[in-house]
């Protein structure tokens, strides 16, 4: 779907906003928002460019560099902390070879921390792009992360 078809489904209002930037950021491959398309959005709906990002910027769901294939969101709030996130955050970053907020060499994963997943019953816990995770350790970590490396290597 191009920019415009995206307006055009939900209406240029000002109130649909985020749902447009959330749809234009899916269907990125680089999971992102580009200026030409914040620009577009801008020109389109008639809001300025420094408006978009600023209410886009309230938001850790949205981002205006390149990332990943697969988002992971790891979850840092307080019960999540408690069960052992740096413990998660370390396993990935061992196994990925990358630090919070990077995206691997080969675009495939980018490494991000969030606040309450509202899982908080599996925690420690974390997602990755719609799919969550709950009651991780490190050997189903590196499951579900090779799961994904295979998937893509095919
Ligand atoms: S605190 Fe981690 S999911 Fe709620």
């Amino acid at each position: 779907m191009t920019v415009k078809e995206i307006i055009n489904k939900y209406g240029n209002k000002r109130e649909n906003l985020l749902q447009i930037l959330h749809d234009i950021q899916n269907q990125s491959p680089q999971n992102y928002i580009n200026q030409e398309d914040i620009n577009l959005l801008s020109k389109e709906m008639k809001i300025p460019v420094s408006d978009i990002k600023g209410t886009a910027s309230f938001y850790t769901m949205y981002s205006f560099i390149p990332r990943g294939k697969y988002i992971i969101r790891v979850c840092e709030s307080p019960p999540c902390h408690l069960l052992g996130a740096q413990t998660i955050f370390k396993v990935i970053e061992t196994k990925l070879g990358i630090k919070e907020g990077e995206t691997t060499k080969d675009g495939l994963f980018t490494l991000e921390g969030t606040s309450c997943l509202g899982i908080c019953g599996v925690a420690p816990a974390m997602m990755i792009n719609d799919e969550a995770y709950g009651n991780l350790d490190e050997k189903k970590i590196n499951e579900i992360l090779e799961q994904i490396q295979e998937k893509e290597s095919k």
